[in-house]
């Protein structure tokens, strides 16, 4: 991906580095998520097939899972380039009105973090969607009149890690809609030995296990480890990535068997040691370990609940009998209404 390709100055994917040149770019080379590329194929292969632009995409799920990568996968089967923004750089409506003018036929507009688009944004968004056409208002007051403005057909792909948090009105004009899982782990594995082909760092078998089964389900995880432990190898080791090597470099990045960090240690333990295993409201977990809303939403919360060592429920976030087993904490009795 070259800077050329974004469209606005920032990009909200701070760990695009790790991905630099391990991100596959067809579908084929794409590793996991197998219903949702079998659906991408037909609707990529339908669409060239009748030489039209292909139906707008939404992509929701944790950070991490290659949203923005499939977007580019989607460009490049397309065989048209992305322009990519993203919804908080999106401020005035004349920064979308550009985009969108400027767009050329069937091109795809990546707009990644959808869900923090403004509501102006997102009313320029609908007729763009809906007709390929914007809604332009000239002048003020009661001599304001609207003026409508053809658009090339476009495919827009947005991306969120909150698909709740949507209108109604701006998914309903989304007519591909797929969410993204957390990996398998041996699709991980198979990611750990495709990324380390190309990084051209050699690997033993059992070790690639290891790597891929501290990566919380989520390639952009399993290469930035895989990159840490690559240095790890070749600093302290011949350049071999052997399990041991593997081990004590995750050892020294504190990930441990799960894949957790001190910060989900960290959110465990309050909520079983300050909030009496909970069920606790996210203000008063994120004021207790000094993390962000958004990031315990987005980040920590949904692996979680995922391996089963946190409940959500309607009252609050609960830690589970493995939350306690996990710390060497002994659960409440099960007989607990909270259980
Ligand atoms: N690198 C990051 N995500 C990947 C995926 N899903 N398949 C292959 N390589 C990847």
């Amino acid at each position: 991906m070259t800077d050329s390709r974004i469209v606005s100055s920032v990009r909200s994917d701070d760990e695009a580095p790790y991905e630099a040149g391990l991100r596959p770019n067809t579908l084929d080379s794409y590793i996991g998520q197998d219903r949702l590329r079998e659906n991408l194929k037909v609707s990529i292969e339908a669409a060239r097939k009748r030489k039209e632009a292909m139906d707008h995409v939404l992509l929701y799920g944790p950070p991490g899972l290659g949203k923005t990568t499939l977007a580019y996968v989607i460009g490049n089967e397309l065989g048209v380039p992305v322009r990519a923004t993203a919804g908080p750089v999106l401020e005035k409506p004349g920064d979308l009105a550009a985009i969108l003018t400027n767009l050329k036929q069937h091109e795809v507009l990546f707009i990644d973090e959808i869900h923090r688009m403004s509501p102006v944004i997102e009313e320029i968004l609908y007729p763009a969607m809906e007709d390929y056409e914007l809604d332009i208002m000239i002048g003020e007051g009661p001599g304001a009149h609207s003026v409508k403005v053809p658009l090339q057909k476009f495919t827009l792909i947005g991306a969120t890690t909150r698909a709740g948090l949507l209108t109604s009105p701006l998914r309903a004009r989304f007519g591909i809609v797929h969410r993204l899982d957390f990996y398998t782990e041996i699709d991980m594995l198979e990611i750990v030995n495709r990324s380390a082909s190309i990084l051209k760092v050699p690997v033993h078998g059992s070790a690639a296990e290891e790597i891929a089964k501290r990566s919380r389900g989520t390639p952009r995880v399993v290469n930035r480890l895989l990159r840490r432990v690559r240095d790890y190898a070749e600093v302290r080791a011949d350049g071999t990535i052997s399990v041991s090597v593997a081990n004590d470099a995750l050892e020294l990045l504190e990930v441990d068997e799960h894949g957790f960090d001190e910060a989900d240690r960290r959110l465990l333990r309050a909520i079983i040691e300050k909030f009496g295993g909970g069920p606790v409201g996210l203000n008063s977990l994120s004021a207790a370990i000094a993390e962000e809303k958004d990031a315990i939403e987005d980040i920590y919360e949904p692996f979680l609940i995922q391996i089963g060592f946190l409940d959500r429920t309607p009252r609050g976030r609960v830690a589970t009998a493995r939350a306690y087993e996990y710390l060497g904490l002994d659960a409440p009795k099960k007989d607990s209404k909270l259980w």
